[in-house]
């Protein structure tokens, strides 16, 4: 694998192989990064994934060279496209992991780099590697994938998280998704057509009070204010679920709550405190994950 583009280029294979490796990287010391350097060229803001990329490129002995807002603080702001800022950074770099505000920035990417890009938010296209992280949780927490029910709730048309978990989860068997959403806000018919396509049992509601009691995971996600058009349309949608300890106290026995972060309001700090809530870990677990993605797709080559 050359480039981290989308979800639908791992099978079950890769994805265990790399789950294997995240396994392993846990319980012992690797450097096998030592002199290379990795890009993180981030034109919209991140926490996550841009420490936890770092993070992992400097665990395992290799360095970073890093812009955090590229849009000011890159040539872009002088008018040079994101393709020549790619070829330039090509000759100083082992890896580069691109976040970008469009659809199809690290697909446009990869095709002028000679060095692995790794997709790190495109618009409201995909998140690959948050997906990653999101199944790897899920099995490091409940044990297995196959049969799993899970519902994604709130902003699922701008939500490039739920869209890559769906492409991955489309791998596995006897999969059961509700997509809770307001009508506004419902996932994309591509999601849609892939999952009957895969044999993946989905619905769409507005009602998560019904399908609480009957998921493994309850994978929550922000209302996403910076893709609306203006602050009108986002107060129609703001706070339409929110997951308090009354909602908890719904859920399954072993089922957990998932949510990629950051959090604004739609899951309670109350709570925080219970077992199922494993966001933090979900969050820590993303550093496994991105210390094998580099090791795969930077240390083969
Ligand atoms: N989950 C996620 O992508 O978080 P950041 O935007 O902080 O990177």
């Amino acid at each position: 694998m050359r480039h981290v583009i989308e979800s639908q280029q791992f099978d079950r294979k890769s994805i265990d192989g790399l789950f294997a490796v995240a396994d392993a990287l846990e319980k012992k010391k690797d450097a096998s990064m030592k002199g290379k350097i990795m890009a993180s060229l981030f034109y919209e803001p991140s926490t996550r994934t841009r420490f936890s990329f770092e993070s992992a490129m400097l665990r395992l002995g290799g360095n970073v060279i890093t812009t955090e807002n590229a849009k000011e603080f890159s040539s872009v702001s002088k008018g040079e496209t994101l393709e020549d800022s790619i070829r330039v950074v090509n000759g100083y770099v082992d890896v580069i992991v691109l976040r970008h505000d469009e659809e199809g920035s690290s697909k446009r990417a990869s095709l002028v780099s000679d060095v692995p890009v790794i997709n790190a938010g495109d618009g409201s296209g995909q998140h690959p590697t948050q997906a990653l992280l999101d199944l790897y949780t899920i099995r490091r927490e409940l044990g297995k994938i196959d049969g799993l029910r899970i519902a994604f709730v709130g902003d699922l048309k701008h939500g490039r998280t739920i869209r890559s978990l769906s492409y991955l989860l489309g791998k596995y068997r006897n999969i059961t998704i509700w997509f809770v959403s307001p009508k506004g806000l419902r996932v994309g018919e591509d999601i849609k057509e892939y999952l009957g396509r895969h044999d993946v049992s989905y619905s769409e509601t507005e009602d998560l009070d019904a399908v609480v009691p009957e998921v493994d995971v309850l994978y929550q996600t922000r209302i996403q204010k910076e893709r609306f058009k203006n602050a009108k349309e986002y107060s129609r949608f703001k706070g339409c679920y929110k997951i308090d300890m009354a909602v908890v106290k719904r859920m399954k026995r072993k089922s957990i709550i998932m949510h990629p972060l950051p959090r604004v309001d739609e899951i309670a700090t109350e709570v925080d405190a219970s077992p199922k809530a494993v966001y933090f870990k979900q969050a820590r677990y993303g550093l496994l994950i991105r210390m094998a993605l580099l090791k795969l797709v930077v240390g083969k080559k």
